[in-house]
């Protein structure tokens, strides 16, 4: 199977343009599974509330169901960051299409920074969800989920292969972690980053690129630059992640002790 990362950046509230530039990518790019940044549709630094539910989108939207409909036309499967407006509320949200037509929704669970202002805070939880064609098990987390092992855990615990993680980093310290969270829980791990610069006043989010797939050894198998846009593709093998044992006697989910973890 192969997955790609699009390292990109959006237009600030911009969506038709940042649709248009990602049904471009998809379009284009030869992999099973394609994988955008987070907040893609819409860029990130968004000052109000208002502006931020303007630039939402519902399961119902033209935009959402034009990507459906590409996916099922390329056969191809998607992983988008959007904000997404819905009954339950205002939400930071990624979406995973499959080529079915089926589609899964991951609501932020760790708002980062001045994010409390605009979104609600998910309510999903984590979960996976299984492809059979590729027999795979895809789970997804944003961003500053990245600074709560228990994201990469949960999903791992629960089956996942791959954890795919839409972004718009502004450090670069998460490449100690992302790694880290590949290893000890034997998964894939991919992140999809932005590069590009947001200004509110005087304030501005730098983002700072660096995309990159891991294999579930936590050795890289692909990262972008700071600040270009490019397309990563790794070949991965979803079933190598299955046995958690690294030795005849170990096994690194059968030797948990979570009764001494809290
Ligand atoms: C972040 O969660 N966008 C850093």
């Amino acid at each position: 199977m192969k997955i790609a990362v699009v390292q990109f950046e959006p237009k600030i509230g911009n969506t038709s343009f940042n649709l248009q530039k990602m049904i471009s990518q998809i379009t284009k790019i030869d992999a099973d599974l394609i994988i955008f940044p987070e907040l893609a549709t819409s860029g990130y630094f968004i000052p109000t509330k208002d502006e931020i539910i303007s630039l939402s989108l519902n399961i119902e939207s033209a935009e959402i169901q034009e990507l459906i409909n590409l996916s099922n036309q390329s056969k191809k499967g998607i992983v988008f960051g959007f904000p997404e407006k819905s009954e339950k509320g205002n939400f930071n949200s990624s979406m995973l299409i499959l080529p079915n037509g089926s589609h899964f929704i991951y609501r932020k669970t760790h708002l980062f920074f001045k994010e409390r202002f605009l979104f609600t805070e998910g309510d999903t939880g984590f979960f996976n969800v299984y492809w059979k064609q590729f027999d795979i098990n895809i789970g997804m987390m944003i961003c500053y989920d990245w600074r709560f092992p228990e994201s990469a855990r949960t999903l791992a615990l629960k089956g996942a292969d791959l954890i795919v993680c839409p972004s718009n980093l502004v450090t670069d310290v998460w490449h100690i972690s992302m790694p880290s969270r590949a290893l000890e829980n034997k998964v894939y791990f991919a992140v999809a980053n932005r590069i590009g610069i947001e200004t509110i006043n005087d304030e501005s989010c730098k983002f700072l690129g660096e995309s990159a797939i891991w294999s579930y050894n936590g050795s890289i198998l692909t990262k972008a630059s700071k600040s270009i846009e490019e397309v990563l593709i790794s070949e991965i093998e979803p079933q190598k992640t299955r046995d958690k044992s690294f030795n005849p006697f170990n096994d690194i989910f059968k030797d948990r002790k979570p009764e001494f973890y809290f």
